[in-house]
């Protein structure tokens, strides 16, 4: 049997609690019934940074690479965190490993369960649990987080490929988790490059795997064997090894076939 789940009209203090506990990273919290993606909303609002965005409904939710999120109604967590801009991919890697560490603390029975696939999804059981998408602009960073909390069901695309805690055996409400980002965000925030380089390098599940990369207008395809999520990853094949800076690099899906996908 399932809990019952926290109703709305609580969310705005149990987040506010959250952002009052957690040390100053975050300021204020705008809780929204239903909208068509949190990084609009926070867009909309000109939002500054400190403040988050949480909706009981994202309707058009968007992910990387012009990808689309899915619309699980009220079976998903999508929040919007708005922080200050960073040229380099350090709000990339704070971000993975704070969701990470928030499952883990939401979900005991995840401990040592949740991996990071370059550059930034969450993976339970070799499938995603979460994804993350930082949109930059007037020095502001919207760092939008989804995840996949009680979903049951999946469409034909995303059997197999998609899990959400649910499935994976836990049990936490939605409000719950967000507060657990907020906590984990302001505690991955202030450590230093190399101490969030191991934290990554503890869940990276793509190490050692064979991946294909867009690098500008190369396409490399080989075994992973180096990632630094702050600079870059060395691939290898029988070419040798090639060296491809993280900002010019997308990992492209397994059975790349340009089709858009919805994760
Ligand atoms: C990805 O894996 O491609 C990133 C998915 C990011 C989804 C979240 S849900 C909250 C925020 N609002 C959006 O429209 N997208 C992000």
């Amino acid at each position: 049997m399932t809990a019952a789940r926290v109703e709305l009209d609580r969310w705005p203090e149990r987040l506010e609690a959250a952002i009052a506990a957690s040390g100053g990273l975050f300021t204020r919290a705008s809780v929204l019934r239903e909208t068509e993606s949190t990084q609009d909303a926070a867009r909309r609002a000109n939002a500054q940074a400190g403040e988050v965005f949480l909706t009981w409904r994202q309707t058009a939710g968007r992910g990387r690479l012009g990808r689309r999120w899915l619309d699980t109604f009220d079976d998903g967590l999508a929040v919007t965190f708005v922080l200050e801009a960073d040229d380099s991919p350090r709000l990339a890697v704070v971000a993975a490993v704070a969701v990470a560490e928030a499952i883990e603390s939401s979900c005991p029975n995840l401990r040592g369960r949740v991996g990071i696939k370059w550059p930034n999804d969450l993976i339970v059981s070799s499938r995603k649990v979460a994804g993350i998408l930082i949109e930059q602009a007037d020095r502001l960073a919207c760092i939008g987080i989804g995840v996949n909390v009680h979903q049951q069901k999946w469409p034909a695309e995303l059997d197999g490929r998609a899990i959400s805690l649910a499935q994976a055996g836990a049990s936490v409400d939605r409000i719950d988790l967000a507060a657990a980002l907020v906590v984990s965000l302001s505690a991955a925030m202030p450590r230093t490059d190399e101490q969030l380089s191991d934290d990554f390098a503890a869940r990276d599940v793509l190490h050692g795997s064979v991946a294909t990369l867009r690098c500008g207008e190369r396409i490399i395809n080989g075994t992973i064997v180096l990632i630094d999520p702050m600079r870059g990853l060395i691939v290898r094949n029988e070419s040798g090894e090639t060296w491809i800076p993280a900002s010019t690099a997308t990992l492209l899906p397994a059975s790349s076939d340009a089709r858009a996908t919805v994760t």
